[in-house]
């Protein structure tokens, strides 16, 4: 085998490349060495990320079921809160209602008049555009307007014959009474009903009662009511008067415009004359059905009277 000669400078040239090479082999295993550090630290991390995940998971899990049993509960609190909110209307229309039945004890009208009064209140409210929940509460509000008639005398109050102008005094604090009967309530239903009972006998040119308001200072309320008052009471019959025509009624109403009625309100009410009406035949007719079958023959009458 033939010996390589390597020349002394070769020989230093190899030597300081295999020192480089060393160096390199040195420097990769640091550099490996701190990779792998690296990579343990990052894997560390990564298992408490891993850990924390988890937790938050079950955390967000209870929360979330926490919540659907929150959303439940208030779901019951608001059905029952609606209940107890249609409860207390029905409770409050009611006594509304009695307190209305208490009134006309003392009075010769009809309940039919305070049904027709409220129709046709809600009627004229809805032709001068009032909001829904306005038209109801003046529905709701009308039927009281003379509900101050429990104080005043049944002798002033039921006599069919001409009042003395003494007992026309007396009578006239009916307004006055229901304004104090139904006063200080917080229910804007109530409020109104107030402006309404003491009100009503205002005239637009001054000469009403019991205050002499004239014009705008009535009460919008209280002008609707006046004239569907009069309205009513011209068409229906009484125990001292028969009932007038609707177009005699009408002449007659238009005759107090600018008077006793406020103009612009007493067009808006003529203009709805067809709808009142109907209204007034929708609340009158059953009654007068009931009335006609009360006289109706039952069977054993047409056996007897044919005998
Ligand atoms: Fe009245
Ligand atoms: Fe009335």
């Amino acid at each position: 085998m033939e010996e390589i000669a390597y020349s002394s400078e070769e020989l230093l040239r190899l030597n300081a490349l295999y020192m480089k090479e060393k160096q390199k082999r040195i420097d990769l295993e640091k550099r490996l060495k701190k990779s792998r550090t690296q990579l343990k630290v990052c894997r560390d991390k990564l298992s408490l990320l891993r850990k924390r995940s988890a937790e938050n998971r079950k955390a967000l899990t209870i929360t979330n079921e926490q919540l659907e049993k929150y959303a439940s509960d208030l779901r019951t609190i608001v059905e029952s809160l609606n209940k107890t909110n249609r409860d207390l209307q029905n409770a409050y229309q009611d006594t509304i209602h009695r307190l209305v039945l208490a009134s006309e004890y003392k009075d010769n009208e009809t309940g039919n008049h305070i049904h027709r009064m409220s129709r046709y209140c809600a009627k004229v409210a809805e032709k001068l555009n009032f909001s829904k929940e306005e038209v109801e509460h003046i529905r709701f509000a009308t039927p009281m307007h003379d509900v101050g008639k429990i104080g005043i005398p049944d002798r002033i109050i039921l006599k069919n014959g001409r009042l003395t102008r003494k007992e026309f005094e007396i009578v006239k604090k009916h307004t006055i009474i229901g304004a104090e009967i139904l006063q200080n309530s917080k229910a804007r239903i109530l409020k109104l009903a107030r402006d309404i009972a003491l009100y009503h006998h205002e005239k637009w040119d001054g000469t009403g009662y019991p205050e002499g308001l004239k014009g705008e200072a009535i009460p919008v309320h209280a002008r609707i009511v006046a004239l569907c008052d009069i309205f009513d009471a011209l068409t229906s019959k009484r125990p001292y008067k028969s009932s007038y025509p609707v177009d005699v009624s009408c002449e007659i109403i238009k005759k107090g415009k600018g008077t006793h009625f406020d103009p612009a309100l007493t067009d808006i009410f003529l203009s709805s004359i067809d709808e009142l009406v109907s209204i007034k035949n929708e609340i009158d007719l059953p009654s007068r059905a009931i009335a006609v079958a009360a006289y109706t023959w039952s069977e054993r009458d047409l056996i007897d009277a044919v005998r």
